[in-house]
């Protein structure tokens, strides 16, 4: 049985479920999993876990500060250990290239490559965001194309089935013994 430990930034709430949602997965696969909110728990990657998914969620073309930080922090530990990491934006939502572009610049700003990386859309939370952030969110969709303008209600693009594969694949590759991929 293994252990594995999310840590997880999220700004309005979307990455906390799909690091939760994972973290559920990997219970019922048997195994332990503990997901930990970056910005209450601080920056240390406890001791005795056996891998780690860290996730984090892109505003205005970075991702959160504390997970830099963390990740920053913890390089050693996260390329000894079997880890992955997760990365929701609205581009992940049919724009790859900009999603990619963001984990690249997240590598270069951490000197972190993980060997696994998932990008997963994450979604338009109209009804939680205050004044601002509504119209601001609404202008970039129409700005897009996007037809998702109805600020009344949300919009959720995570494909869960998506969630679920990263994370079963993941498992699978803790499972294997050490060596060449
Ligand atoms: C103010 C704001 C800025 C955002 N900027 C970007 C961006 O630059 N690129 C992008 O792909 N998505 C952007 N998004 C979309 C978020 O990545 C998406 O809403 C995600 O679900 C947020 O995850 P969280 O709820 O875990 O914080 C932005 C969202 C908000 C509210």
């Amino acid at each position: 049985m293994a252990n594995i430990y999310i840590p997880y930034g999220t700004v309005e709430g979307q990455t906390a479920q799909i690091a939760e949602y994972m973290a559920d997965l990997i219970r019922v696969h048997g195994h332990q999993a503990e997901t930990a909110d970056l910005k209450h728990s601080g920056d240390t990657l406890p001791e005795g876990y056996d891998g780690v998914i860290v996730a984090a969620s892109v505003h205005v073309g970075k991702h959160e500060r504390h997970v830099t930080d963390f990740v920053k922090k913890n390089r050693g530990e996260l390329e000894r250990l079997p880890s992955a990491l997760v990365s929701v934006s609205m581009a992940a939502h049919g724009d790859e290239e900009h999603a990619e572009g963001y984990v690249q610049k997240f590598e270069e700003d951490t000197g972190w490559r993980p060997k696994h990386v998932g990008l997963f859309a994450g979604a338009l939370l109209y009804t939680h965001y205050g004044f601002i952030k509504k119209h601001l969110m609404k202008k970039i969709a129409k700005d897009k194309g996007s037809p998702d303008t109805d600020t009344s209600r949300d919009y959720v693009y995570t494909e869960w089935d998506g969630v679920r594969r990263f994370t079963e694949d993941y498992l699978a590759w803790l499972a294997k013994p050490a060596g060449p991929e």
